[in-house]
């Protein structure tokens, strides 16, 4: 079991590089918040930025914007790189503290985010401290994903019946732990749940997130690993 937990990798992510370019609703919602805690020019780093749809996004919403990207595959940020030429783009890995100093070498920005990462981690403490060391003094972070509602904190492994490999990728803190960590280092948490209003069709990837209608006509997000998905966005701001 220790063996299972110890080799386990991340290997999901290189299907952006054949994803659709398509603005998802929760970057409209992630978007639609910072606007609302940011004057028109400000500068933003998207963390797990993948090809930089979000970024082209933010670039075309917000062109006063001072844009960068940061991803820990080369092949995805050169993706982003043709995707959204004006901005900077950063290999790193957000668990690494050694990574984030090499790379950004005390570098803040005013937005820093972290969309649909942090259930890949085990522990909370690594990737928050590294957020807070990349953030300015009146900056905001902004997590976005799936968090567990109930005060229990989950970590998984998967594996497709015919590999080698138990994946990680599908963990769920407890919203409780990630808001815990954070008032720790001195910010004030603010949680703000994310309702879909529309439905994602189920693909043949079963690691996938689609909707699932119940029959009072209300809908779970959840995907074919039998794993459910309660989307937040954490906004974070340091308490002066
Ligand atoms: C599930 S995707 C989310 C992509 C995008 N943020 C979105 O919301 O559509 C996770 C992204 O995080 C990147 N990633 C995974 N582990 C990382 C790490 N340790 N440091 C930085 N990026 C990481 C992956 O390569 C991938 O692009």
């Amino acid at each position: 079991m220790e063996k299972i937990f110890k080799n386990s990798k991340r290997i999901h992510d290189n299907f952006y590089l054949n994803e659709k370019f398509l603005v998802k609703e929760s970057f409209k919602f992630l978007l639609n918040e910072i606007k609302k805690n940011h004057s028109n020019k400000f500068s933003l780093l998207d963390i797990g930025c993948a090809t930089g749809v979000f970024i082209s996004y933010v670039n075309k919403e917000l062109p006063n914007v001072e844009i960068s990207g940061a991803d820990i595959l080369e092949e995805l940020l050169l993706k982003a790189k043709n995707n959204c030429s004006s901005a900077k783009f950063y290999h790193i890995d957000i668990f690494d503290k050694a990574s984030v100093e090499k790379k950004f070498g005390g570098k803040k920005f005013d937005a820093v985010i972290l969309d649909g990462v942090h259930t890949i981690f085990d522990e909370v403490t690594p990737w928050i401290e590294n957020l807070i060391s990349l953030v300015s003094e009146n900056g905001i972070i902004y997590v976005f994903g799936s968090f567990n509602e109930s005060n229990f904190d989950v970590i998984t492994r998967v594996k497709a019946v015919d590999s080698d490999v138990w994946e990680k990728g599908w963990n769920r803190f407890s919203l409780k732990t990630v808001q815990k960590e954070f008032e720790k280092n001195n910010f004030d948490v603010i949680l703000k749940k994310f309702n879909l209003d529309m439905d994602i069709e189920k693909t043949e990837d079963d690691r996938r997130t689609y909707t699932h209608k119940l029959d009072d006509g209300t809908r779970i997000t959840r995907n074919g690993l039998e794993i459910i998905s309660t989307p937040y966005l954490i906004i974070c701001k340091k308490i002066k």
